[in-house]
């Protein structure tokens, strides 16, 4: 088993006391916390090597550009890609999602279909409702059951030939529930769709494996995942991301450029014009190694000790009702009280020192499935303890008492 409060020493936000309480931080699924090393790794970058990269001779400039080089092909063999150039930088998930629908935009055509999730963050919903409007596609959507489970025999009732992207996320942001994302790539690609997958909310639970699942384009955070805000990764076949146009213009994405006709850089640098968010990017792989060093089984067997005591403790509360009561799970829990808004409950617990996302969570199709305004999201991450846990099921105990 992880020692923990070892951990735990790692992230000095931890021991910080919120409204003089200490800090109980189970708001993992908006962002992860840093621990010092990611912190340290932002200062040296700007003490020591900052410069430009791909541009200068400079001695500087190439030690960025190493440095940053470096990083995308740890991420590579992190997610398990065929080639570096597979691994674009990003600002997060939500550019790696728009770049894809822009490219798509040459793409699609007048009756063609674009399937996406109920469980679906707001930001894999609008950029392709936004690709449709602007293609004439017609958007399906595959329901979800009262578990939080998506339905895989409506999902293939909805494949036919005209199926020409299939998008879901890997976990929902809002419930928790893993969705069976090998197999719906399996059944997408036997119609010949292209599939992208979100991967926001798996990174910091999990390794996905690119090659294995086969997916056509996997998109995560890298502030999900203990890296700094701003980055984030677009996994793309490269058969795809040959056949995507570029995403914005600028400079370092070209080969030659004259008022007649400009050529595109190769990848990965034609979907990477502009200076990037070179310390994040290098910093990234940073916090991709500290999750490594911790290791994804043990960050599992952590979290699902989280998910269980804390499923179970919640609901002695009488009239706490839990949303995502499907088996496969990551370590969210999205619950209401009988008659009191969450917001309420969020409010009051925050005063005592506790940390949660209360409201739509992004997902207001879901919210809606269930007739709800939003609920309270506790999202667990491997630095959490069960005692923490407890923490939060007193103070939701009394902000029952204080709202009934
Ligand atoms: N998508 C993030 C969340 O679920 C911000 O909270």
């Amino acid at each position: 088993m992880l020692d923990i409060q070892k951990i735990r020493a790692d992230f000095p936000i931890l021991s910080e006391k919120v409204n003089g309480k200490p800090l109980v931080y189970f708001d993992n699924g908006a962002t992860s916390q840093k621990p010092q090393i990611v912190i340290d790794a932002i200062a040296t970058y700007y003490q020591e090597i900052n410069a430009n990269i791909h541009r200068g001779v400079h001695t500087l400039s190439q030690l960025a550009t190493d440095a940053y080089e470096i990083s995308r092909v740890k991420i590579q063999h992190h997610i398990n890609a065929k080639f570096s150039h597979e691994v674009l930088f990003t600002s997060g998930t939500t550019h790696g999602i728009n770049l894809v629908t822009n490219g798509f935009a040459s793409i699609l055509k007048p009756g063609d279909e674009v399937i996406v999730s109920a469980l679906e963050h707001h930001s894999n919903i609008v950029p392709w409702q936004m690709l449709c409007e602007k293609t004439g596609a017609t958007l399906r959507v595959i329901p979800m059951n009262e578990e939080g489970e998506l339905i895989m025999d409506a999902f293939e009732a909805l494949l036919s030939e005209k199926t020409k992207v299939v998008t879901v996320n890997h976990i929902s942001n809002a419930l928790g529930i893993i969705n069976p994302i090998k197999y719906i790539i399996e059944k997408a690609h036997a119609v010949g769709a292209a599939v992208l997958i979100d991967g926001a909310q798996a990174v910091p639970h999990l390794k996905p494996d690119v090659q294995d699942l086969d997916c056509d384009f996997y998109a995560f955070s890298g502030h999900k995942m203990c890296g700094p805000t701003g980055t984030g990764i677009l996994y793309g076949k490269e058969a795809w991301l040959n056949k995507l146009p570029p995403y914005q213009g600028g400079g370092e994405m070209i080969k030659e450029v004259t008022f007649e006709k400009t050529t595109y850089a190769d990848l990965p640098h034609k979907f990477e014009a502009g200076t990037p968010n070179i310390a994040g990017g290098i910093v990234l792989g940073t916090a991709v190694d500290y999750l490594n060093n911790i290791g994804f089984d043990n960050i599992q067997k952590q979290e699902e000790a989280l998910l269980e005591h804390a499923t179970k403790r919640l609901l002695e509360i009488e009239g706490l009702k839990i949303y995502g009561t499907g088996k496969n799970k990551a370590s969210v829990v999205s619950f209401n009280i009988d008659g009191i808004h969450p917001y309420d409950i969020g409010s009051i617990i925050d005063k005592l020192g506790i940390a949660v996302r209360t409201g739509h969570h992004c997902a207001q199709p879901i919210m809606n499935f269930f007739c709800i305004p939003g609920t309270i999201r506790a999202s667990f991450s491997f630095y959490n303890t069960i005692e923490e846990i407890d923490t939060m099921v007193e103070a939701v105990k009394k902000a029952k008492t204080m709202l009934s």
